[in-house]
C-alpha cells in the first residue's frame, strides 16, 4: 500500500493507501473514473488501454500507476472533448475511421504520438505520396500502429484520417 501523486489531463490526484500492484489503467477506470482508456485484453495486445506518458504512447494495462509519480500522463480525455476535438479526432469523424469506437480512443491516443514521431524522424529527402495506399509512408503509418487493433476492421479509414492529419502538418511544416 503506498500514497501516490498522479497528473492525468494536467489534474493532480492523490492516492492513497493504493495496493503497489495496480495498474495505471484500473487507476484511471476504476479509481478515478476516466474512462477513455479501455481495457480490450488487459494483456498489452489489443491497444485499446494506449495513452501517453511524456508525450511517448503506452498500454496502460502494462505499466503500474506507482511508476508514474510525477510523470505528464494524458488520456483521450486530455487530447480533446466533444466540444473541442483534436484534429486527429475531427479526421477519424470525417473518415469515418471506427465503428462501435471501442479502440478508438486507444486508436487516437497513439496516432497522436505516431505523429510526432514520424515528423521528427521521416528523412527530409524521402518525398512521398500520402493518397497513394501502397505509398512509403502509408506503409509506415500502418506498422507504426500495429500495436492497435480494430475489431471491425476500420483499418483503410484510419490510416486515412492519421494520413490526412500527418500531411496537413507536414504541409504546414515546410
Ligand atoms: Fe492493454 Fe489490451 S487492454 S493492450
Amino acid at each position: 500500500m503506498s500514497t501516490l501523486n498522479l497528473t492525468i489531463n494536467k489534474q493532480d490526484y492523490q492516492l492513497d493507501n493504493l495496493d503497489s500492484r495496480t495498474t495505471l489503467l484500473d487507476v484511471c477506470r476504476q479509481h478515478l473514473k476516466i474512462t477513455g482508456p479501455k481495457k480490450g485484453c488487459d494483456h498489452g495486445q489489443c491497444g485499446a488501454c494506449t495513452i501517453l506518458i511524456n508525450g511517448r504512447r503506452v498500454n496502460a494495462c502494462l505499466t503500474l500507476a506507482v511508476m508514474h509519480d510525477g510523470d505528464e500522463i494524458t488520456t483521450i480525455e486530455g487530447i480533446g472533448m466533444p466540444e473541442s476535438l483534436s484534429a486527429l479526432q475531427q479526421a477519424f469523424k470525417d473518415n469515418d475511421a471506427f465503428q462501435c469506437g471501442y479502440c478508438t480512443p486507444g486508436q487516437i491516443c497513439s496516432a497522436t504520438a505516431l505523429i510526432d514521431e514520424i515528423k521528427q524522424n521521416w528523412p527530409s529527402h524521402v518525398t512521398t505520396d500520402l493518397q497513394n495506399p501502397d505509398g512509403l509512408l502509408v506503409q509506415e503509418i500502418a506498422e507504426r500502429m500495429s500495436g492497435n487493433i480494430c475489431r471491425c476492421s476500420a483499418y483503410p479509414n484510419i490510416i486515412k484520417a492519421i494520413s490526412q492529419v500527418l500531411e496537413n502538418e507536414m504541409n504546414d511544416s515546410s
